[in-house]
């Protein structure tokens, strides 16, 4: 898809034209008012007749016939202005996608709401990738859709200096692609199907999308896991013939301004988890190959990262295994030493995620990071919680929590503040180690969130359980059926406020 800037004027040579407009804005909207004349006073007609006042997230589509180039002119509502933030042009910008895609059209023009500036360009840039997407791969024949976007115009009436974008509109161009890139990457990865994307083939897919980006890989197999000591990633993965992997990915800026923040990016990289001897029920089993949801992110955020090129150093782990029940799977009574040195005894077999987790928190600690990350398709229990769209977000540092969450804000992703309770602590005390994986069933995602602490020792550390807003079954907001790209954009949205001068400087 080819993104331009410029103006947007009724003669556009699109097939589809968009324009985003406030309930404020409607009934004097220079761009409305200007296709209401070129379409002889059918725009005014329909938005009269359709009683349309631009609420948030409606579409009005009228026809042209003939009158301009564009076959449709579409009206996506942004809500009263006061209200209108990036998340909404975002949204707005997928519909305009979707209503193109339903259109089969092949060229699009957005125009912008009359005060718009480089931050709603990236926004609409973000939305209209996103809406795009459409994952075909598998598909054949009339099964496969015949066109797709290929060119859209994004701009209002006068855009930039002299029609021509300015430096800082052409960034955010950039960066808006950069961006949505990365979560569509993300929702590939959590979409392909578990035959094919395998941890090996995980770690070849992380090396190649980040590498021509100029980040660096390390990626350990079976034997390597074993000589390193992750036994709890290798117990995870030993019920399966698709050995696991562990991947460190690394991005450091080329002229660094020092200090440098860094941050490590932990992902849970499940690629099939059938849970194990504790195998899960068949209703549903398909949708375990997004337990590598974590993992996806942190795939899609590096590939971002190499073309944003932040003043952060950032390093993505990822623990890559297939849960599956084996003779040579792991046990319910098993024991084992993990790379930190507690003894774990295993009671469920289904509560994978944290066993591999565990151990790529131990080394990510170990590189002696300001602020550590962690998403993963944790726990079933935070769906209970907080149902399928919002992520479960544990963090054990005030300041960091309260970045983070603007961070999401703006990002349009849904976490919601879960307490680290310190009194299910003592549902993790094994009689036989140091410590058993589950808790009780009542509060299951935080006594999940506490096993995991054990292993952050005193970084300032964030925990996000993604097990809803990943992969979805329903068309969202910002996404269709299947893979998300939960929490990438939230994630690079921090790294933004990191790298400003106001981003508060952690001590190693
Ligand atoms: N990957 C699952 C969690 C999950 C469930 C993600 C539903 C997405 C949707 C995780 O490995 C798991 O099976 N967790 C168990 C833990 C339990 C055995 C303590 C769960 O949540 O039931
Ligand atoms: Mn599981
Ligand atoms: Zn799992």
């Amino acid at each position: 898809m080819k993104i331009v800037l410029g103006s947007t004027a009724p003669d556009a040579a699109v097939q589809v034209l968009a324009v985003l407009v406030t309930e404020d804005d409607l009934a004097q909207d220079p761009m409305v008012n200007a296709l209401d004349g070129a379409l002889d006073g059918t725009l005014r007609a329909a938005i009269k007749d359709e009683d349309y006042v631009a609420k948030r997230d409606t579409v009005l589509t009228v026809p042209t016939f003939g009158k301009i180039p564009a076959r449709k002119v579409v009206l996506v509502g942004l809500g009263k202005r006061e209200k209108v933030g990036l998340p909404e042009v975002r949204i707005a910008a997928v519909r305009v996608a979707r209503v193109a895609n339903a259109e089969k059209a092949v060229t699009v023009a957005i125009a912008l709401h009359g005060s718009g500036n480089s931050a709603a360009i990236r926004a609409a840039v973000e939305g209209i990738i996103l809406g795009a997407y459409r994952f075909t791969r598998y598909m054949t024949g009339d099964r496969k859709p015949p066109r797709s976007i290929e060119r859209v115009l994004i701009g209002w009436v006068g855009l930039g200096d002299g029609d021509r974008p300015t430096a800082d509109q052409k960034r955010a161009l950039v960066r808006g692609e950069a961006t949505a890139a990365g979560v569509n990457l993300a929702r590939d990865l959590v979409n392909e199907p578990p035959n094919e994307l395998t941890p090996a083939k995980l770690a070849e897919l992380a090396v190649s999308a980040t590498k021509p980006h100029g980040i660096t890989a390390k990626v350990l197999d079976r034997e390597k896991i074993q000589a390193a000591g992750m036994r709890l990633l290798d117990a995870v993965g030993r019920g399966s013939r698709n050995e696991p992997r562990f991947i460190h990915l690394t991005y450091k800026p080329e002229r660094a301004r020092k200090p440098l923040q860094r941050v490590v990016l932990v992902g849970k990289g499940l690629t099939f988890d059938s849970g194990g001897l504790c195998i899960k029920p068949a209703a549903g089993m398909g949708e375990m190959k997004s337990d590598m949801a974590g993992a996806a992110l942190a795939v899609g955020a590096m590939a971002a990262i190499g073309v944003l090129k932040p003043q952060v150093e950032v390093h993505a782990i990822i623990a890559a295994a297939e849960n599956m029940p084996d003779g040579d799977a792991y046990r319910p009574g098993d024991i084992f030493t993990s790379l930190d040195g507690k003894t774990v005894e295993i009671i469920n077999t289904d509560a994978e995620g944290r066993l591999v987790l565990a151990d790529a928190l131990t080394y990510a600690r170990k590189l002696h990071p300001d602020v550590l990350i962690d998403h993963a398709t944790l726990t079933g229990a935070c769906l209970v919680a907080l149902g399928p769209f919002t992520a479960g977000f544990y963090c054990n540092d005030d300041a960091l929590t309260a970045q983070y969450l603007a961070a999401s804000k703006g990002a349009g992703e849904a976490m919601w503040h879960m307490p680290l309770l310190d009194e299910l602590r003592d549902s993790l005390k094994s009689d036989v180690a140091d410590l058993k994986h589950t808790g009780d069933r009542y509060g299951g995602s935080i006594t999940a969130a506490l096993f995991l602490r054990e292993f952050v020792g005193d970084r300032r550390w964030i925990h996000v359980d993604i097990a809803g807003p990943a992969f979805v079954d329903r068309v969202t907001p910002l996404s269709g059926k299947g893979g998300t790209g939960f929490g990438v954009m939230s994630f690079l949205n921090f790294l933004d406020h990191l790298e400003a001068p106001s981003g508060t400087v952690g001590t190693r």
